[in-house]
């Protein structure tokens, strides 16, 4: 492991970790997607160090903690940029041309979906209908939500965000 690596684990605070550990109902499975979702709320990812913590408590391998967390593309094991750029992959956006916004954001950004651009401004996901399928194509960038965009309008509304 390189040097800076260990510089950047010994900064992150375990202490949130251990007490939504603590507040668990039982040490077990059944509360570890509860228990990840509360960590990376915290964190914006899962850190590391965190989730040593959880293997440990919870008592599991790290095979079987990471088998569910690449499970679910909503958990992050590497820190997001400041905004996660969320484009609807449902099947109207999908139709009305989501996959040509991915493309003109990665001729633009070099991203593809679960990346982060080089300055950490845009991480890329992609996501399951957003429940506004009527404004299609959808995409929440950070806290907003955008209906009707499409190339253009995606790398407008982009540039309008700033780290
Ligand atoms: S498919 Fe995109 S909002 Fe429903």
């Amino acid at each position: 492991m390189a040097d800076t690596d260990q510089v950047v684990e010994e900064e992150i605070d375990l202490a949130p970790t251990q007490k939504i550990l603590d507040a668990l109902p039982e040490k077990s499975r059944r509360y570890l997607i509860p228990a990840l979702q509360k960590i990376q709320g915290v964190y914006r990812y899962l850190p590391e160090p965190a989730m040593e913590l959880v293997m440990m408590d919870i008592g599991i391998s790290k095979a079987q903690l990471y088998g569910v967390i690449s499970f679910f593309p909503k958990f992050l094991i590497e820190e997001p940029g400041k905004y996660i750029i969320n484009l609807c992959y449902g099947t109207a956006c999908f139709v009305k041309g989501a996959e040509i916004i991915v493309n003109k954001i990665h001729e633009c950004y070099k991203i593809k979906p679960g990346q982060t651009d080089a300055s950490k401004l845009f991480t890329l996901q992609t996501a399951s209908c957003l429940g506004n399928c009527g404004a299609a194509p959808m995409a929440i960038i950070g806290e907003d939500t955008h209906g009707t965009i499409d190339p253009e309008k995606s790398l407008e509304l982009l540039a309008s965000y700033k780290l």
